[in-house]
């Protein structure tokens, strides 16, 4: 079948048959298609629309694109969460360890950051000497061992999407629901999961901005995990400010040891209250606990008796990274960099946060990617102090540059303050969890 004539079909608003959604897909994978003719497809799927079935079938082809793992004999629930993205988003650190200490297996295969949101993969690789390229082998030896394991994606899980995403990003059609949903689930069901938490961030830091469509996406995610077998929900969470107290690889790991050391400040509690919500739905859908509020109270006493920090620590440990983190977190905040406070030029409430601008602040002074191929300086970040309807006066401390000299400080300091919204009038704090869907 040549692909011209499935474009051709879906350029005039027809439905694609799964042999048709095979070829294209089998296509990507081994470089008959060139760019342009993919390219041409995913814009005539964005602009004709596809159904359930074309976006199941889709799904479908992209999870066997490549290989599938099996992980029957780790001998545990197997349950991830999966975080559409957001500006200081650092869950991931916390719930592996506490969800593993729980009694789930915990398959956490993560990205790199890219534009103003971060990467898990990133984040542990300011840990020095982790490594996070493990073999299939390790990584379920390491899964029956120790309940979890960190690593990146490789080539082998799902290489259609990686194709597909970068094209799809080269050509303004990341942002549809179908396709958004093939490419998030299509990594997530090669891991062979029982079950699956997703996190669907809704703000000006994430990627679905507005909440309607951000319930939507978390609907159709909900519906393709449980069609493939898999138990899911997802839980629409704030992003309208950044996660917790800081923003920037090390310091993000520094909050997450913190927190699981029991030394949680009062600006990381979103981090902590927000770990706990995901990983409460992982261990019910896991059936390691009854209800939500078991779950929760089972979380708490992990991370009370100190389960969870040496779960953490034998993971950083058996990923080759050095342990003094964990015994000393303060270690990850470099000496040698400036703080320099972003200071309130007018009083007020808090109204809005344009989260994206300050992920875009901190990943220009080094903190992330602007392109796949940059360097990331995992030392510098932002510490963002106040919230959503607090109530601030002139002089007062917004947040934290911490960055390599005065020109990085100069270069973001405006940009920062701008985005931070000041309103005469009160404003109400947003919700962090603003629903499940189940
Ligand atoms: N994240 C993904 O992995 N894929 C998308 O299409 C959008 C966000």
């Amino acid at each position: 079948m040549r692909l011209q004539e499935i474009i051709a079909k879906k350029r005039d608003g027809m439905e694609l048959t799964e042999a048709e959604i095979g070829t294209f897909v089998d296509g990507i994978v081994d470089g008959s298609w060139a760019d342009y003719q993919i390219s041409a497809l995913v814009m005539a799927m964005f602009i004709r629309g596809l159904s359930q079935g074309e976006q199941d079938d889709l799904t479908r082809a992209m999870i066997y694109s490549g290989k599938v793992l099996d992980l029957s004999d780790v001998g545990r629930p197997v349950v991830d969460k999966h975080s559409t993205g957001g500006v200081g988003d650092k869950t991931s650190l916390i719930i592996a360890p506490v969800a593993a200490a729980c009694g789930l297996a915990v398959p956490m295969i993560s990205g790199r950051g890219l534009g103003h949101t971060g990467g898990t993969l990133d984040k542990l690789e300011s840990i020095p000497g982790f490594d996070v390229n493990l073999s299939t082998e390790r990584f379920k030896e390491l899964l029956s061992r120790n309940g979890y394991a960190m690593a990146g994606q490789t080539g082998e899980i799902a290489p259609a999407d990686k194709k597909l995403y970068a094209l799809r990003d080269a050509t303004a059609t990341v942002p549809y629901i179908p396709l958004i949903v093939a490419s998030i689930m299509s990594k997530k069901l090669a891991e062979d999961l029982d079950a699956l938490v997703l996190d669907v961030k809704t703000g000006t830091g994430a990627f679905m901005q507005n909440y309607d469509d951000s319930v939507r996406l978390a609907e159709a995610l909900v519906r393709t995990g449980t069609g493939f077998g898999v138990r899911t929900e997802a839980v629409v969470s704030d992003m309208n400010q950044p996660l917790g107290k800081f923003v920037g690889n090390a310091l993000e790991v520094y909050e997450c040891i913190k927190i699981l050391r029991g030394e949680t400040e009062p600006e990381m509690m979103p981090t902590l209250d927000l770990s706990i919500e995901l990983t409460a739905g992982m261990l019910v859908l896991g059936g390691v606990a009854d209800s939500p509020e078991s779950a929760k109270a089972k979380i708490n006493e992990i991370l009370d008796s100190g389960a969870a920090f040496e779960k953490f620590r034998e993971n950083v440990e058996v990923q080759g990274g050095d342990v003094s983190v964990c015994d000393e977190p303060q270690i990850l905040v470099a000496r040698d960099l400036e703080n320099v406070p972003v200071l309130s030029t007018s009083a007020g409430f808090i109204g809005g946060i344009d989260t994206a601008a300050i992920g875009n602040a901190i990943c220009s002074i080094g903190g992330g990617r602007s392109r796949a191929e940059d360097v990331v300086d995992h030392a510098v970040g932002f510490a963002s102090l106040v919230r959503v309807g607090q109530e601030i006066a002139v002089g007062e401390t917004l947040g934290v540059i911490y960055c390599r000299n005065a020109g990085q400080s100069d270069s973001v300091g405006q940009n920062l303050l701008k985005a931070y919204e000041i309103s005469d009038d009160p404003v109400a704090q947003p919700a962090l969890v603003k629903t499940i869907v189940t």
